[in-house]
């Protein structure tokens, strides 16, 4: 009986010791390095800068956070291999960082391909295995690099696409080839006829005196063991007048090399498209298709009637940088219905939506015949497109048939804002798949789900998805369809946290802080719009978008450097607004709370002013706001002295803008409207004395307007998250879920499908856009309010983040997610009576400080059990509404009563 006790003691011993043992060797398989990006791009090739490193992990584990981890970086596969880090070897770095990683002393060459793996190790001690490998490869570095400049034939082709020609004549069998690009405004590249990548609209917008994108491609597998032909339309884009830049760089496979420059792509024609400009349209003759253009070889009898020689030309001056933010593609096609023929021959197509591109066409018929398709936003009452509000665009392509069989065709360098296309001059009636509806845009990848019981914000969010997804085109522009198409700064300041919960803009905002940057001039002044081509020098104090692009960048994805490069600009900007104070209030404004409803403005048949809310109030908000922003960066990047400085200059502010603009009498701000007590409520202006009677006011005016905003695009956004946050989430929700004018839900019953410029329903000839993000905040509000999901700017790249979702107005259940640079987060709840269930999912990695709506934490549960068990969280308080948790990372489930 004793032996067998001891027995069975020994065995439980065994077990006893063998579990840890066990559990380790699982934890050691589990945890996997995954989504190694160099500067948040999986295996780039053609950067110029040295990037910053970041990496996902994955286990099926709770509670797990990285305790350290090992980068190699080596200067090829094999050294990668055996561990030899030629160019880095970190060495075990105690540290949970896995996003903004690099180094200044990373020697890097141009032309090579660098590659790298990670190793990680997790809080219960154990590594992962090295990660996959991963690449970065370099372009060309230094600008001396470049052998050649800028092409092209200035004096001749006016407005017309140019086509460049060169030829490759390979001398040995080919080991390595890549093209460095850029024709500006738009250029497409063939070899041998063929279009090398699926890139459109190529480059990036910049500004082209600063700098110029290239793209970097490798052609390996265009290219023949024979004459290769490259020709490189160019249209005139945002430029003008094409110039192209090339170099054409190849590797043999006996090490020597050859490179192609500029030089050797002097022969110039025209061809089929006849002219393609953003505005107007595209006109291609397809009678005038030259397959001889693709022939290899120098065009015989250079410089007569169809061949002209391309010149060198000093201009554009800027220097040539690597493009680096994901490219515009056709992201979508649609077929569209036949909607009408609203009089003989002339047939409206309808997308289904409002978006950005164009329209494919098939057609069969005689040579010489000529279609038409004009793009518009709406109808006229007989069902023809309604082009009224495009102001100057034509918007309109032209195909001339060449009548051989079938020809298919679409445009190469404009694209429209539309959801109607009317083609006229068709030989016959057309079927619907003749023509298909391409949605193009800048391809970034979609980070945000949103869904909830409530189908009409469902509608409003999906209204905003596909407002920003029309406008996302190498910059923020404001609309996709008139004489516009700018990235509007005072529009973007409220439009950033939309677009970022939305979309991911980890490569799209640092681009586009580089183009606010770079129309900054020696007093510090930025522009109204960015690159610069319309608007006003110096831009508008609201133009806070300045700094939220580097602020939200470091915030949600951990990108440092973004600071690091900015600061002085940001700081020059914020110096610029305060030497125009007097009192501390700035002396100047243009649009404030641009484009509240028409009650509202100024002039009810004029621009968008507010009549109400004065512009300098508006602007001084601005510059306090800016002043804690900057304040707040400086501290990120340990400039001490600034941290110091621009708190005293908010403190400044924050004293004359109560001086001039509190109302003792009124208890509100400047106005006493929503717009002035909402955006003081969000800055914090009022004291805790004053607050309340704020809150009050503001509660009533959207009471006394029944529930209705009578916001303009910027304080919109403030109306919504400070009721909210005040505790008025079901007033806020009333205004979210209104469907008379002004509301989104108006905008929805008037058949819209993306938002409008304006609060009203506008036609005619008119400031009335139909796809128009910057009424669009309410779009940031249903993840920040909903589904809860906030990140931390102490804790930046989603490190540690929080979940409170308010449960509002008539909602019985909202999911979603987002998708960061650390993984998915989930949140999603469901109600039923007084009890709640509340999902969440945190990625590996984080830490998230969930708010579970509840009285007490004996009231809730998580997956069944009692908090206090489960060891992944911790209590941290008890408040009001709210159990407020701490919880590692994992799937759980909550239950409470509310
Ligand atoms: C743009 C708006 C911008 C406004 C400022 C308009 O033309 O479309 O988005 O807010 O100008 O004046």
């Amino acid at each position: 009986m004793r032996r067998k006790n001891c027995r069975f003691t020994v065995y439980l011993l065994l077990v006893l010791f063998s579990i840890p043992h066990v559990y380790a060797e699982e934890q050691i398989q589990q945890l996997k390095v995954i989504d190694l990006k160099a500067d948040y791009e999986k295996d780039p090739i053609g950067i110029d800068f040295i990037p910053q490193l970041s990496w996902r992990l994955e286990s099926g584990q709770r509670g797990l956070t990285q305790t350290a981890y090992h980068i190699i970086i080596a200067s090829s596969l094999e050294k990668l291999d055996a561990g030899n880090g030629d160019i880095w070897d970190s060495g075990k770095i105690n540290s949970s960082q896995s996003t903004g990683i690099y180094h200044d002393n990373w020697k890097l060459k141009s032309r090579q391909r660098y590659y790298w793996k990670v190793k990680a190790w997790q809080n219960e001690g154990t590594a992962s295995d090295w990660s996959e490998p991963a690449f970065f490869e370099t372009g060309l570095l230094g600008q001396e690099e470049w052998l050649s400049g800028w092409i092209g034939y200035v004096p001749g082709m006016p407005g017309r696409v140019q086509y460049f020609k060169g030829t490759l004549y390979p001398r040995e069998k080919i080991k390595q080839a890549r093209a460095y690009i850029s024709g500006l405004g738009y250029y497409e590249l063939y070899i041998n006829r063929k279009k090398v990548g699926n890139n459109v609209l190529d480059p990036a917008q910049s500004s082209y005196g600063t700098r110029v994108y290239y793209v970097t491609y490798d052609i390996a597998d265009y290219l023949l063991q024979a004459p290769n032909s490259f020709v490189i339309p160019v249209a005139q884009g945002w430029l003008g007048s094409p110039r192209l830049r090339i170099q054409v760089e190849i590797t043999y496979q006996d090490d020597t090399t050859e490179i192609l420059t500029s030089d050797r792509f002097r022969s110039v024609t025209t061809g089929p498209i006849k002219y393609s400009t953003i505005f107007d349209g595209e006109h291609y003759d397809a009678r005038l298709e030259n397959p001889q253009i693709y022939e290899p070889g120098v065009p015989p009898g250079l410089m007569n009637q169809e061949w002209a020689w391309a010149h060198n030309t000093d201009d554009p001056a800027g220097k040539m940088v690597s493009q680096r933010v994901e490219p515009i593609r056709i992201v979508e096609e649609i077929t569209p219905t036949l909607l009408k023929e609203p009089a003989p021959g002339i047939y409206v197509f309808d997308a289904g939506r409002n978006l950005a591109g164009w329209a494919s066409l098939r057609v069969k018929g005689d040579a010489g015949t000529k279609i038409s398709l004009r793009f518009a936003e709406t109808l006229h009452e007989n069902g023809s497109v309604n082009q009224e509000n495009l102001r100057n665009a034509k918007a309109t392509d032209t195909y001339i048939l060449n009548g051989k069989g079938v020809e298919t065709w679409e445009p190469a360098y404009t694209y429209h804002g539309f959801r109607y296309v009317q083609v006229e001059g068709l030989p016959s009636k057309p079927l619907e798949e003749d023509i298909r509806i391409k949605v193009a845009r800048s391809d970034l990848k979609q980070s945000g789900k949103f869904k909830s019981s409530n189908p009409l914000l469902n509608d409003i969010h999906q209204m905003v998805v596909n407002t920003e997804a029309s406008n996302l085109h190498s910059v923020p522009t404001d609309c996709p369809q008139r004489d516009e198409r700018m990235g509007w700064l005072n529009d973007l300041t409220v439009r950033i946290e939309q677009a970022i919960y939305n979309f991911d803009h980890s490569r799209f905002y640092p681009k586009y802080l580089q183009d606010v940057s770079d129309t900054q001039d020696a007093h510090g002044t930025i522009t109204c719009v960015a690159p610069f081509r319309f608007g006003m020098r110096p831009a508008d104090p609201v133009s806070a978008s300045y700094l939220l692009l580097a602020q939200k960048s470091y915030e949600f994805y951990g990108n440092k450097r973004v600071i690091e490069e900015h600061f002085d600009g940001m700081k020059a900007w914020v110096d610029y607004l305060n030497s125009r104070t007097n009192n501390g209030i700035v002396d100047y404004s243009y649009y404030g709370d641009w484009c509240p409803p028409r009650d509202f403005l100024m002039d009810p048949n004029g621009s968008g002013v507010s009549r109400d809310t004065p512009g300098q109030f508006i602007s001084t908000g601005y510059l306090y706001y800016c002043a804690n922003l900057l304040s707040d960066m400086a501290k990120v990047i340990g400039r001490e002295t600034d941290v110091t400085r621009y708190k005293a200059l908010a403190k400044e502010i924050l004293l004359a803008i109560n001086r001039e603009y509190w109302n003792e009498q009124t208890g509100g701000y400047a106005a006493n409207n929503q717009a002035c007590n909402s955006f003081a409520l969000y800055l914090g202006l009022p004291d805790e004395t004053k607050a309340p009677r704020v809150i009050k006011n503001l509660v009533e005016d959207v009471k006394k307007h029944d529930y209705h905003l009578t916001t303009g695009n910027l304080c919109t956004k403030y109306l919504l998250e400070v009721l909210t946050e005040q505790g008025h989430h079901d007033v806020a929700y009333k205004i979210a879920t209104q469907t008379t004018y002004p509301s989104w839900g108006f905008m929805l019953a008037n058949g819209a499908t993306t938002l409008w410029e304006r609060w009203e329903y506008l036609t005619g000839d008119a400031m009335n856009s139909h796809n128009h993000p910057m009424m669009g905040s309410v779009g940031s509000w249903f993840y920040k309010y909903i589904l809860g999901i906030i990140p931390d700017f102490n804790h930046p790249g989603f490190a540690q983040f929080s979940i409170k979702p308010y449960i509002m107005g008539d909602l019985q259940f909202a999911e979603g997610e987002l998708d960061t640079v650390k993984g998915k987060i989930k949140s999603a709840w469901r109600r039923q009576g007084n009890n709640l269930t509340m999902e969440i999912g945190i990625p590996e990695n984080t830490t998230a400080i969930v708010h579970v709506p509840g009285k007490s934490v004996r009231d809730i549960t998580e997956g069944d059990r009692k908090i206090s068990t489960v060891k992944e969280i911790s209590v941290l308080e008890e408040a009001k509404d709210y159990v407020i948790l701490k919880v590692g990372s994992g799937n759980y489930q909550f239950k409470s009563s509310i």
